[in-house]
């Protein structure tokens, strides 16, 4: 077997590849030494810096573990203990949207942040809070008239070149004049659906879908049209094109990786399919890929913005689950809407602050930041396995849940009888948070889901809530 040196795909990936084939086809079993580094690198005739690199992607892949002076073992593979929940079937209709429950439920956002099971927010273990705070006090010294003036829509064009260099990564190329700065993805958000929408107009959601989402439908007068979706493929495409077919959509919504809160991910084939559709039908769609960059194992999956030659795509992220959320950095990608949005963020706020613009273009430059992602995509990953863990072991057995492979919120489908509301009511009164499923549908469905946020570290107190969860959830299920 050999490596091609002449690929674009650098060596110690295409070397990863080969070994994580082998693990996949069983030559290496759970518990199996993987060849040494040393006899890897003889074998294939590349650097041991080469075998490294990819034994390092192979735990990243969550397919090996390193043992101190011993080498690298194949990860035992647990089957799972619980299903996960059916493709979703939402009420049919598009519906004026009832956002209250979302905005009235305190889901413990705070400033600091407490470790929460209800708001997805992560832990400042999960920042890289001191390189954050030496570029931020860098840029304050050194570009003070910068940062104290007025910025201007698209924003900081230093941050946009080292936004437009990384878009290679989730698969998509524009250059920093397609890149509007935002403060945050909800912004952009709020701003895309403003640009393609009016009152009254309909758009298409996956359901369930992000509760953030509802509330810029329900602030602008929009109907929701529900389309079904899977826990682990997203939006059903079927009947998404069956919708577009009987009658007028605006727009259509949705989370394409690692879906807030089901945690799904659409395929790449079903990215293409989904714009094909939009092309036939001209409907834009506002793309939420927030979490895109968390995956936990293997490439990150691409945008849909990636199959978009036509501009239809509104592109939102932000690098507030990566980096930092308190920043507030987001961008929008908006393709043919580009002028409509630039405009709309001139009127709501003129422009995001400029320092935290300064200093993220900065961090972006740094080799630290992708460091740094690579070694949260294993925190998250871990604490998913942990938080999954628990739920297994705490909840009653016909609970079930999601598989998320990116992300960091779990999905989770109580058993018969068991209501969200009562559930979220009751485990507020021991002082845990959840977020209830009816937060996540615009007519008040997904009675009987809790969504579980696994955004701080693993603790005793986390375990100890998981307990009185699973306790609470248990009483109301006989
Ligand atoms: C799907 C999704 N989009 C957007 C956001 C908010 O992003 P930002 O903080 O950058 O506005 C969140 C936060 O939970 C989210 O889950």
């Amino acid at each position: 077997m050999t490596l091609d040196v002449d690929a674009p795909r650098s060596l110690y990936l295409q070397l990863a590849d080969v070994l994580a084939g082998q693990i996949e086809a069983g030559t290496y079993g759970p518990g199996d030494r993987i060849p040494s580094v040393r006899k890897l690198r003889d074998q294939f005739g590349v650097s041991l810096t080469t075998v490294l690199e990819a034994c390092r992607v192979l735990e990243d892949r969550g397919l090996v573990e390193a043992r101190a002076q011993s080498g690298h073992y194949v990860r035992p593979r647990r089957p799972p203990l619980r299903s996960e929940p059916e493709e979703s079937k939402p009420s049919s209709g598009a519906k004026r949207v009832d956002a209250s429950l979302a905005v009235k439920l305190n889901l413990g956002i705070g400033n600091p942040q407490e470790p929460t099971l209800g708001a997805a927010v992560q832990g400042p273990e999960l920042m890289p809070v001191a390189a954050l705070n030496r570029l931020l006090g860098h840029v304050l010294r050194h570009q003070p008239a910068a940062c104290h003036s007025y910025d201007a829509p698209p924003g900081s064009p230093v941050l946009r070149r080292s936004i437009a260099q990384r878009g290679g990564d989730a698969g998509y190329a524009v250059s920093a004049d397609d890149i509007v700065i935002t403060s945050g993805a909800k912004e952009a958000v709020y701003l895309s659906i403003r640009a393609v929408t009016r009152a009254g107009d309909t758009v298409a959601i996956e359901s369930p879908a992000y509760y953030a989402l509802l509330e810029v439908l329900s602030s602008l007068g929009l109907r929701a049209l529900e389309i079904s979706s899977h826990p682990r493929h997203g939006i059903n495409l079927d009947d998404l094109a069956g919708a577009l077919e009987s009658q007028p959509v605006a727009a259509v919504a949705l989370v394409s990786n690692f879906s807030n809160p089901t945690g799904s991910c659409m395929s790449d084939e079903d990215k293409r399919r989904l714009v094909a559709l939009l092309d036939r039908h001209d409907v834009p769609l506002v793309e939420d890929d927030v979490y895109g960059e968390l995956v936990y194992e293997g490439p990150r999956p691409r945008a849909i913005k990636a199959f978009d030659s036509r501009g239809l795509v509104l592109y939102c992220s932000s690098y507030s689950k990566t980096v930092s959320p308190g920043l507030r950095v987001g961008w929008a990608i908006p393709g043919r809407y580009q002028n409509e949005v630039e405009l709309l963020k001139l009127v709501v706020n003129q422009a995001t602050a400029v320092a935290p613009q300064l200093a993220l273009a900065a961090f972006l430059d740094s080799g630290g930041c992708d460091r740094h992602i690579r070694r949260v995509r294993r925190t998250y990953r871990d604490q998913m396995a942990s938080m999954i863990d628990a739920v297994e072991r705490q909840f009653p057995d016909s609970t079930r849940l999601t598989r998320p492979r990116g992300g960091h919120v779990l999905w989770v489908q109580l058993p018969d009888g068991v209501d969200a509301m009562d559930l979220h009511a009751a485990a507020e009164r021991s002082g845990i948070r959840i977020a209830p499923g009816p937060m996540f549908s615009p007519s008040g469905g997904y009675g009987n889901f809790i969504r579980l946020n696994t955004g701080f570290p693993w603790s005793e107190t986390t375990e100890r809530q998981m307990a009185t969860l699973g306790q609470l959830v248990a009483d109301r299920s006989r």
